[in-house]
């Protein structure tokens, strides 16, 4: 989905460090650790390209670099567990996650593979112009394509993605989880790391309430949505007062780590 203007004046939380992570100094030390990403096989750089040129996904080059550089990291580190993602849309950030990570190390992917459920009271008013505009067939997708959640059953086109960029799902440990997180998402082990881009209060709160539990010690959370929709920052302000053992960092995006 389009992204809006930043939340200009939203609550910022306790333990946030002010800087976004957005200034010379951090787009040079990205780009420096950035050309370790085409390292070894597949390239995740020439993936990132591809997707972006392919418009599979909504964020912009540096937080696909970001979100590389953290699988990376944590396969470095050895780290256990699964990854997951909630919020796949047209899989461009899920193809990026499953190429920076190692093959076997297991990866779910959660969504609706449909269009976005609605949102809740509990979204402001950003949020709710946004689904009316989506409910109403004004919405337009990436670059002026078709909007994707107009586009019907979204999990074949995006397993044959995943194919095409040379990561089948089977030989890559990926599942495609169809449906809602209220209903399917059930982390039954350690979770290494989490790609949360599901924008309303709900969807991100059910994330945090079931991924949390199974976060393992220097795991990491990574939010797409913090510094865009309403809902999606307050879910993880609500959830994160007073919790201790986290550690909040600024990458392009809000990453939250748990303390080892
Ligand atoms: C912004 S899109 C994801 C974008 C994607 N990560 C990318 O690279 O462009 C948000 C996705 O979250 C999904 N979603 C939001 N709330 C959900 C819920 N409660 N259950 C299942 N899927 C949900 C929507 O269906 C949508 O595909």
């Amino acid at each position: 989905m389009s992204r809006p203007r930043p939340l200009a004046s939203a609550a910022t939380p306790e333990r946030l460090p002010p800087a976004p992570g957005q200034g010379l100094a951090a787009r040079l030390r990205r780009r420096r650790l950035a050309l370790g990403l085409r390292l070894g096989a597949p390239d995740v750089l020439a993936v990132i390209e591809r997707v972006k040129r392919e418009r599979l996904s909504y964020l912009d080059r540096a937080s696909l670099v970001d979100l590389a550089l953290a699988v990376r990291a944590l396969e470095r580190e050895g780290l256990e567990g699964e990854l997951i993602e909630a919020g796949c849309a047209l899989g461009g950030s899920a193809l990026v996650m499953a190429a920076a990570k190692a093959p076997g190390r297991a990866f779910a992917v959660y969504d609706t593979f449909e269009t976005i459920p609605p949102p809740s009271a509990a979204d402001g008013a950003d949020v709710l112009e946004r689904y009316s505009e989506i409910r109403d067939g004004r919405a337009s997708g990436i670059g002026g394509d078709p909007y994707y959640g107009y586009q019907g059953d979204l999990r074949p086109p995006v397993a044959a993605r995943f194919a095409a960029f040379g990561l089948p799902l089977e030989a890559n440990a990926v599942r495609l989880i169809k449906g809602l997180y209220e209903d399917q998402l059930h982390p039954q082990g350690p979770v290494a790391l989490a790609h949360i881009d599901c924008d309303w209060y709900d969807s991100v709160r059910v994330c945090l309430e079931r991924i949390v539990p199974w976060l393992v010690p220097g795991g990491r959370l990574i939010f797409d949505d913090y510094d865009h929709w309403s809902g999606g920052r307050q879910a993880v302000d609500d959830f994160f007062r007073g919790r201790d053992g986290f550690r909040f960092e600024r990458h392009s995006r809000l990453q939250v780590r748990r303390e080892a």
